[in-house]
């Protein structure tokens, strides 16, 4: 396995700061956490003055205007710029969410931008999320017929079946809501998280899928599902204005249900 050097963020101090020669009266700070594995100067708060009256609405458009004329060796993912793709997700003034569908007016006073809080740093606004990945893996997010996985026949659905989707399928796995659950910031190896188990929620809901029993099977142990404890940061920092405790709850439940 590959290790990663790590930041150690009890010595974050400030860093640059950036002026803009412009003479608008429209400026605006943007603070962002730096950090590379490859200098010395680090982990540190950069400061940037951005012209707002020469960028975008979003936080996503400050950001690039930052890398591409102010600051290249700035490093972040995005992506689809429409709130499609969850690259983006990073801890905007305080709150975890997707800087292209954040928008800049929202934010009083300095824009300050952190990586998803608790996660590995790789490099600046880009977190390690393999663990994520596994754990999705893990659920099976896909559907299962027993026996025949042939793509021959269609997989009906009736409309109030398929509404059971509705509230789940729109998960773009940003993952804003399992880095702000604290059960998942200290038991990350164990519980799956909120994005994990919204996504198998949305499989055990799912009319055409065979797999139910086995699912809840697996689900079905002490730290995979029951170290929620329903605090609600999750529900609460979803960009797409999903309910993962809601779905957590609904695994329980049927678990109970078995
Ligand atoms: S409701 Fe559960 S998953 Fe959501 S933040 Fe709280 S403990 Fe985490
Ligand atoms: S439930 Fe919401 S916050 Fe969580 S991964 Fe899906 S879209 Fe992102
Ligand atoms: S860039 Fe795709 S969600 Fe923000």
């Amino acid at each position: 396995m590959v290790q990663f050097n790590l930041p150690d963020n009890s010595k974050l101090v400030e860093g640059d700061y950036y002026k803009t020669s412009s003479k608008s009266n429209n400026i605006k700070n943007f603070r962002v956490y730096r950090w590379s594995p490859d200098d010395e100067k680090n982990p540190r708060v950069d400061t940037y003055e951005v012209d707002l009256n020469d960028c975008g609405p979003m936080v996503l458009d400050a950001v690039m205007k930052i890398k591409n004329e102010i600051d290249t060796s700035l490093t972040f993912r995005r992506s689809c710029r429409e709130g499609i793709c969850g690259s983006c997700a990073m801890n905007i003034d305080g709150t975890n969410t997707l800087a292209c569908t954040k928008a800049i007016a929202d934010v009083k006073g300095d824009v300050k931008i952190y990586p998803l809080p608790h996660m590995p740093v790789i490099k600046d606004l880009v977190t390690n999320l393999k663990n994520l990945y596994k754990q999705l893996k893990s659920i099976k997010p896909w559907l299962i017929k027993q026996g025949r996985n042939e793509t021959s026949e269609e997989n009906i659905q009736s409309r109030s079946e398929r509404e059971k989707l509705d509230g789940l399928y729109e998960c773009i796995l940003c993952a804003c809501c399992s880095t702000s659950c604290p059960s998942y910031w200290w038991n990350s190896d164990k519980y799956l998280g909120p994005a994990v188990l919204l996504q198998s929620y949305r499989w055990l809901q799912d009319s055409r899928d065979e797999e139910r029993k086995e699912r809840l099977k697996e689900l079905d142990d002490t730290f995979k599902v029951y170290r929620c404890h329903t605090i609600m940061n999750c529900t609460q920092a979803c960009p797409k204005g999903l309910n993962p405790a809601k779905a957590i709850a609904g695994i329980k439940q049927m678990i109970a249900q078995q």
